[in-house]
C-alpha cells in the first residue's frame, strides 16, 4: 500500500516543491525522499514488482536531476555535480534494466546507487 502510493505523493510533492536555488544547503527533505525511494526500489526489485520499481526508478531520475541542478550553479562544488551525475546515470541504467526485466542486473544497479550516494556524502555531508 505504502509502496504504491509513495511515487504519487512524490510527484505531487515535486510539483509543489519550492525552487531550491535560493537555498545554500542541500534540502534534507529532498534527500529523505531520495533515501525512501532508493529503499523502495530495492525492495520492489527483490519482490519482482516491476511496475512499482519502474515508478521508483523514474522518481529517482527526477530527484537526482534536482540534485544535479542544485550543484550546477555552485561552481565551488564542481565535483558534487559529478557525484550527482554518476548517481543519475546509475538510475538511468537501472530504469533500462527494469524495462528489459533484468531484475538481477537491476538489483546490482540499486546496490551501486547506494554506494554512489556515499561518495558525495563523504565530501559534502557534514553530519
Ligand atoms: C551530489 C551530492 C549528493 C548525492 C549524490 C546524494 N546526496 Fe544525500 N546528502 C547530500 C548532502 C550535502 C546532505 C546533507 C544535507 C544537510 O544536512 O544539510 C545529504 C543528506 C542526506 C540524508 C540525510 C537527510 C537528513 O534528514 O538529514 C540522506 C538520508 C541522504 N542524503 C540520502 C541520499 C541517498 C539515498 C542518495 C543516493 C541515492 C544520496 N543521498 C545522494 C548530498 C548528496
Amino acid at each position: 500500500m505504502h509502496k504504491l502510493t509513495a511515487p504519487l505523493v512524490l510527484l505531487l510533492a515535486l510539483q509543489t516543491a519550492p525552487v531550491l536555488c535560493d537555498e545554500d544547503e542541500m534540502d534534507t527533505d529532498l534527500m529523505q525522499t531520495i533515501d525512501d525511494t532508493t529503499k523502495s526500489v530495492t525492495s520492489n526489485i527483490d519482490l519482482r514488482k516491476k511496475q512499482a520499481a519502474d515508478e521508483d526508478a523514474h522518481a529517482l531520475q527526477k530527484l537526482l536531476s534536482q540534485v544535479e541542478v542544485f550543484y550546477e550553479t555552485r561552481h565551488d562544488k564542481a565535483d558534487a555535480v559529478e557525484f550527482a551525475r554518476t548517481s543519475l546515470e546509475i538510475a538511468n541504467r537501472l530504469q533500462k534494466l527494469l524495462t528489459d526485466k533484468d531484475f538481477e542486473g537491476a538489483a546490482r544497479a540499486a546496490n551501486e546507487l547506494s554506494r554512489s550516494c556515499r561518495s558525495c556524502h563523504d565530501v559534502y555531508k557534514h553530519s
